[in-house]
Parts: structure tokens; sequence; C-alpha cells
């Protein structure tokens, strides 16, 4: 039976050179739920080529995939596959996107990837086995002097109806003072905080595909990932807070807006 970290990284790996192929080229560009929601073209031939290579080794294998929603087989096994995570940023030439593919047994995450052909960088990390940038270890940043962290953040495409606006949450972080980046692609914002760029992430409203290799790639680098209670996450959880750690009580904080 083929290795299951190999059949990943042949996947993102293949999955990368279609999207760098195409980065600043010629594509078809459509709108999904929401007129800025977008679906390109190179985020259908990136999501064939990752499902035709797992399924060549491992055809009865669950998939859930961004673009073509959920193959439920009779398996302990899961690939959760974000072909394009930051299309926006892919449709408008910035190179501030990545493939995103996770494996998950069960209930526990076994791999996952996220890759960045465009800046050349591959994150990968492996349950119990640390996480890795373009092979060397990383680990979440040391900072412990929460006004002096940077932070990062995302918007929803469509605003929820949450009696907490996203915006409100924003405007807190960023009268305390806060540098918080906004980079639109949430497997990056995760693997950005993983390997100490950031101190802390957070968004509201994220699918499993978009969080579930990163997520194992903050913890697997150290760093602590939860909802906006603090408590235990999954990569089905609408609400993602992922940090070095050191400032998650502080940022649980001002997202609850707690004294
Ligand atoms: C999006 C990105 C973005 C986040 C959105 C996601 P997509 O994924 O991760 O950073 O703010 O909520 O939907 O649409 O580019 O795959
Ligand atoms: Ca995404
Ligand atoms: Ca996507």
């Amino acid at each position: 039976m083929a290795d299951l970290k190999e059949v990943l990284l042949e996947a993102v790996k293949e999955a990368g050179a279609i999207v760098q192929t195409y980065f600043q080229g010629q594509f078809t560009i459509e709108s999904k739920d929401g007129i800025n929601n977008l679906v390109t073209e190179v985020d259908k031939l990136s999501e064939d080529k990752i499902i035709t290579t797992i399924k060549k080794y491992y055809p009865d294998h669950s998939i859930i995939s961004e673009e073509s929603g959920e193959e439920k087989q009779d398996s302990e096994y899961q690939w959760i596959i974000d072909p394009i995570d930051g299309t926006v940023n892919f449709a408008h030439g910035i190179p501030l996107c990545c493939i995103s593919i996770a494996l998950k047994k069960g209930n526990h995450l076994l791999l996952g990837t996220v890759y960045n052909p465009m800046m050349n960088e591959l994150f990968f990390a492996e349950q119990g086995k640390g996480a890795t940038l373009n092979g060397l270890p990383i680990s979440v940043s040391k900072k412990s002097d929460f006004r002096k962290a940077c932070l990062v953040t995302g918007f929803p495409y469509k605003w929820p109806d949450e009696r907490e606006h996203p915006i409100k949450v924003f405007e807190r972080f960023v009268l305390e003072g806060l540098p918080v980046r906004r980079l639109g692609s949430a497997a990056i914002d995760l693997c950005w905080v993983a390997c100490g760029r950031f101190d802390g992430f957070w968004e509201y409203n994220l699918s499993s595909w978009d969080v579930a290799a990163g997520y194992l790639i903050v913890e697997e680098a150290g760093g602590r990932i939860t909802n906006f209670d603090g408590d235990a996450y999954s990569v089905f959880d609408k609400q993602t807070l992922a940090t070095n750690g050191l400032i998650h009580e502080e940022m649980l904080r001002l997202i609850k807006n707690r004294d």
C-alpha cells in the first residue's frame, strides 16, 4: 500500500504546479454564493488533480473538497481538500494563495500540508511528529506580551447574523493599538502563526477545508487552537482562534469583550 504521506505530498505538489502555471495568466472566473466568492477554472483543475491522485491509491477513502463537496465511503479515512485557498488573491494575481490538504482518521488529524507555490513554501505536519516548512522544523512565536503581538484575521464573504459582528471584534483589537493584518487565505494565516510570523489568528465562519491542515500544523508547531469560548477545537467549528498559546487568554478576552 502506498505511503499516506507520500500520496499527500504527491497530490499537493502536482496541484501546486498547476496553480503556479496559471498564476497571473488566463483563466475563467465565476462567482459562487455571493459576487466576490469566486471560483476559477484553476480551482477545478487543482481539485481534479488532487482527487484523481488520492483515488488512484485509495479508491475507498472518503473525501470532502470545497468545489465538489463530500464523497462518503465506508472508511475511517477522510481527505479534506481546499484546491486553492485565497482564490480572490489568485484571481487578482496576488501571490498569497495555497493548496491545503489534510487527512483525518476517525476524529484525529493524521497529516496536513499547505503549499504556496508562488512563494515556494510547503508546510507539513504529521500527528505527534512536529511541523515543518520546506523540511525544516518550525515553531510558534515566544511572544508573551500581548501589547506587542502581531495578529491576522479574515472576514466572511457574507456577513453572518452574529451578535458580535466581526467588524466590532476587529475594531477592539485595532483600538488596542495592535497591528492586525488580513492576508485573504485562512490556511496561510494558520501556517504563519505556526512558523512565528504572526502571534495569533482568529476568524468566524470558516469551513473544514480552510482550516483542517493548518490546524494540525499549528498544533504540531506548539500552538493552541480553540473556539471563541476557549473550548477544544474541531475542524467543523465556526469559530477559530489559533495562537502561540501565550496570548490566547488575552485574545479570548477581547473577542468575547470581557474585562
Ligand atoms: C477563503 C479564504 C479567506 C477567508 C474566507 C475563505 P477561499 O477561502 O480562506 O481568507 O477569509 O472565509 O472562504 O474561498 O479562497 O477558498
Ligand atoms: Ca478556502
Ligand atoms: Ca478554495
